[in-house]
């Protein structure tokens, strides 16, 4: 056994010097900020620890620390989090509040990378960042190109009830979400999945898969090639969801749907107080679960408590079940918490 070793490397016309040492690693450039961003980091880096590899990650351009709830303390962003703990060094995470800032474009001119990634970075790139790279920005949009360009594509068309979306990876223009398309991916929407799954299923199983498999003809410029230019007649549009409709409306499954898992979604609801009076609660809702189970209501409108759940009554038969919810200036409870402080009284939707 050890002389087979012994003559299989001496027949070996290379020196046994591991690869990655004699090649030099194509610089990448990651930008991203929140969880989703995140996952698609770790695949990366996985790829490029692979012996493989002609690429690694040189830095990760993230938003800068912020303050993500009121009195709490500077938080970095989910993906400089995860960078963190994968090793990734503190020194190589940019954090510039906007990807146009002078400081920022020269160390990231210093890195000479060829190829910038973004995943819901979230800042406006200009052209003196989209010079840089020598193959290019490349995104990943969670959408299938050139439908629902912007900032709330996956939101945008579960409102819409679409069957089916996905993910395309597309070079970056300066017109928003408007370059040439290198590769897409379809994926089938299921009619009970909530925006935050969907995100993640986006970016996890079909976003990382596409990347990583695309990525050898994106650095040898091939990517370039076989692009295709997006059919701009039929673009749409899919703007940031603003606070205004952030109002649940029980009465559309879809957008309940849309919206939960959405910071800041909040309903209006009616107690009966026993004094024969009627008060409005704003509730903000932290945690749902949609299902298509019967449930028996009193009346129409009622909110039932069933299970550890809020049951609301929805659209076409549907129930929406809050599991956590807030009251303005009040810390989060559970579903039963809040329906014993009701002792008794009758909740309705408003
Ligand atoms: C990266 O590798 C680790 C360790 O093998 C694994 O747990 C993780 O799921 C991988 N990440 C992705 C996105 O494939």
């Amino acid at each position: 056994m050890i002389r087979r070793l012994c003559c299989l490397q001496s027949a070996s016309p290379y020196p046994s010097v591991p690869l990655s040492t004699t090649i030099k690693k194509k610089p990448l450039v990651f930008l991203g900020a929140p969880q989703v961003s995140a996952i698609v980091l770790d695949a990366l880096l996985n790829a490029s620890a692979s012996p493989h590899s002609t690429f690694e990650v040189a830095a990760i351009v993230t938003q800068p620390a912020a303050r993500r709830a009121r009195g709490k303390k500077l938080s970095l962003s989910p993906l400089a989090t995860h960078a963190l703990d994968r090793g990734f060094s503190s020194d190589l995470i940019f954090t510039p509040e906007r990807a146009g800032e002078d400081t920022f474009l020269s160390n990231l001119k210093a890195l000479h990378p060829q190829l910038c990634i973004t995943a819901a970075y979230g800042n406006i790139l200009p052209t003196k960042f989209l010079d840089i790279p020598s193959s290019g920005t490349v995104n990943i949009h969670p959408s299938l190109l050139p439908l629902y360009r912007g900032a709330a594509p996956v939101q945008r068309a579960l409102q819409d009830g679409v069957k089916e979306t996905g993910v395309s990876l597309a070079f970056t223009v300066r017109a928003l979400d408007a370059g040439p398309i290198i590769a897409t991916e379809t994926i089938q929407v299921d009619d009970q999945i909530k925006a935050p799954d969907l995100l993640e299923l986006l970016f996890h199983k079909a976003g990382s898969k596409l990347l990583t498999g695309e990525l050898p003809s994106i650095l040898d410029g091939s990517a370039r090639v076989k692009a295709q230019p997006q059919d701009h007649s039929k673009a749409t549009l899919a703007p940031k969801i603003n606070a205004d409709e952030s109002w649940l409306s029980f009465d559309q499954e879809a957008s309940v749907r849309a919206f939960s898992g959405w910071p800041g979604t909040r309903a209006r609801v009616l107690v009966a107080e026993k004094n024969g009076q009627q008060k409005t609660l704003e509730i903000k809702i932290i945690t749902t679960r949609v299902r298509s189970q019967s449930v028996q209501f009193d009346e129409a409108d009622d909110v039932a408590f069933v299970d550890g759940a809020l049951v609301f009554p929805c659209g076409r038969g549907t129930t929406l079940e809050v599991l956590e919810v807030q009251l303005p200036g009040k810390k989060a409870v559970n579903a039963a918490a809040f329906w014993n402080g009701l002792r008794g009284q009758k909740m309705k939707k408003l």
